[in-house]
């Protein structure tokens, strides 16, 4: 029987060199947008996806994330004197959402590296891969999307995004065929090989991977037998590229819209976008936005 995506792995111990000086003393993930941590939009994506069992890997000074998904006595019982229940509700949801465990990668020496630290945890299982600094607004949760594939096709499934040809050198490319999924040929793909941030005219298609992945446990191995490539960084793309000799892999276009919110640019649409969409907030902050003269 197939087995069922149980657990996702948020690899979280990068050094998030890109959102210095924000980043210096406090981990990326848990910059907030709009009114709450990034990482927290990734693990409510997990849960909606119908997964509770999350595996976070952190590096130094992570703890503020730790805090933040554990229980608060004093500020729940501050709020609990002061009668103001639908606070301790947002407080206490929080620590309710999932069961976390933690793992430190001692050293940032990559993604494939950080991955492979949660061997142990997830064990025989296919789990799925959230990397917290890609924020997703989606209607059917971008990781719910790749279960339904890895439940039909019982393969690794990627997730991917069309790029502009100038923006593909950013990004781990495709190489990829059609496959015919609900009657369409433009979503789902067989992945044939992977270009790391290849230049615009050597890559093959203008599919970039983005940070949603279902994994099978074979690609622990994958990734032990990986060479570090420079700066002593072991790849998860290498890993994947070495699973394609063995099996098949597949990419699926997902409905929805990524944001880079570990990019200053990135995150600063996220917060505009995420927050004229907010249930509250969205009427006034579009007032606002539309009193601006630029
Ligand atoms: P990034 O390359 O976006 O993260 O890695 P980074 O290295 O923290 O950021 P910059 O480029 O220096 O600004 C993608 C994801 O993989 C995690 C990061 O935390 C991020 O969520 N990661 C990366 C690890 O957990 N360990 C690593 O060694 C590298």
């Amino acid at each position: 029987m197939l087995a069922k995506v149980r657990k996702a792995v948020f690899p979280a111990a990068g050094l998030g060199t890109r959102f210095l000086p924000a980043t210096k003393a406090m981990p990326k993930e848990m910059l907030n947008v709009v009114d709450k941590p990034i990482i927290q939009y990734g693990v409510e994506e997990a849960v909606n996806s119908g997964i509770h069992n999350i595996v976070i890997v952190t590096g130094r000074d992570k703890s503020p994330m730790e805090d933040h998904f554990d229980v608060s006595y004093e500020l729940e019982s501050m709020l609990r004197s002061r009668n103001k229940t639908e606070l301790l509700n947002v407080a206490r949801k929080i620590s309710d959402l999932a069961d976390i465990a933690y793992i430190r990668q001692k050293e940032a020496l990559g993604l494939g590296h950080a991955v492979l630290k949660t061997a142990e945890l997830v064990g025989d299982e296919p789990f799925a891969t959230i990397l917290p600094d890609d924020v997703i607004d989606a209607e059917v949760p971008c990781v719910k999307q790749l279960v339904r594939i890895y439940e039909q096709f019982h393969a690794p499934v990627l997730a991917v995004m069309e790029v502009a040809p100038d923006q593909i050198s950013s990004y781990g490319c495709i190489e990829a065929e059609p496959v015919e999924f609900e009657g369409s040929t433009d979503k789902l793909f067989r992945v044939r090989n992977m270009v790391e941030k290849p230049k615009r005219e050597e890559a093959p298609s203008n599919l970039a991977i983005i940070g949603r992945y279902v994994l099978t446990p074979d690609i622990f191995d994958c990734i032990r037998a990986v060479t570090p490539g420079a700066g002593g960084e072991i790849q998860l793309t290498d890993a994947i590229r070495m699973q394609l000799s063995s099996r098949q892999v597949y990419a699926y276009k997902f409905d929805g819209k990524r944001y880079d919110a570990g990019d200053k640019l990135g995150f600063l649409k996220a917060t505009v976008e995420l927050g004229l969409k907010h249930d509250s907030l969205g009427p006034a902050f579009r007032e606002y936005l539309r009193s601006l003269s630029f």
